[in-house]
């Protein structure tokens, strides 16, 4: 699929931050699929739906109108839901402690990735999530599967909410995340798995600015690979 570029990856392993700095560098639109998972379950929280109703959160899902504006000046693609801004609202503590009970749910995914799908199809876009190259897009053009230690994944997760003044311990968020990779790998639906496909990039040891420069060179050495 020209112009398609398929990023899969464990809870902080900086797909998202990736994502951004590599859409902006070659001119591409970014498809955070974490957030449109996120937007139902901050919904269903909202609303009080019972997280283990499987046609109530489908429900939810199919009547959901989830839209993305334009990049911002930080690279960050607002996420719209039923006409409410709900970027920061997503990413509250709440939802990363609930997010992945809900995207277990088939006839939610069935629905989310009709919508990625449709996103996908004018190209020239990056799209990141768990189950981009084994599902969503598996004849995207290129496929990455971006990792780092756990310990790694927690450390940047922690500062990321420190920095957002939350108040919460090392150990809880790195227990957080362990817990929500094993939920995600376990699940039936499009575990998260690295397809045989994807190029694996562990960045324990490097910084995004690495990560990007690295990937820009398998870009650049596959388009003159022809
Ligand atoms: O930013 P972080 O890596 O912590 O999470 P995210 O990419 O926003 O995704 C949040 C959660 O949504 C994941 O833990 C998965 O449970 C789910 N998800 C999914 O199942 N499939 C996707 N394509 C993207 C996210």
């Amino acid at each position: 699929m020209a112009g398609v570029i398929a990023i899969d990856g464990p809870a902080g392993a900086g797909k998202s931050t990736l994502s951004r700095l590599l859409a902006r560098e070659l001119g591409y639109r970014h498809l955070d699929t974490g957030a449109m998972y996120r937007a139902i379950t901050w919904l269903a929280i909202e609303r009080g739906i019972d997280l283990n109703n499987e046609e109530a959160l489908t429900e939810l899902a199919r009547e959901t109108e989830i839209k993305f504006l334009p990049a911002d000046s930080n690279g960050v693609c607002p996420i719209i839901v039923n006409g409410q801004d709900l970027t920061n609202e997503i990413r509250k503590p709440l939802v990363n402690k609930y997010v992945s009970l809900v995207a277990r749910i088939e006839g939610v995914r069935e629905v989310m990735v009709k919508l990625q799908r449709k996103m996908a199809e004018e190209g020239e876009i990056i799209i990141d999530g768990r189950d981009i190259g084994s599902r969503v897009v598996p004849n995207a053009d290129l496929k990455l599967f971006i990792t780092a230690s756990l310990e790694e994944r927690a450390r940047r997760r922690f500062n990321e909410l420190k920095e957002k003044n939350l108040d919460l311990k090392f150990k809880e968020v790195r227990e957080e995340i362990a817990r929500r990779d094993k939920i995600d790998s376990e699940r039936e639906v499009s575990p998260l798995v690295r397809v045989e496909d994807a190029l694996l990039i562990d960045t324990t040891d490097l910084s995004i600015e690495e990560v990007v420069k690295k990937i820009k060179t398998i870009i650049d050495k596959g388009e003159s690979n022809g």
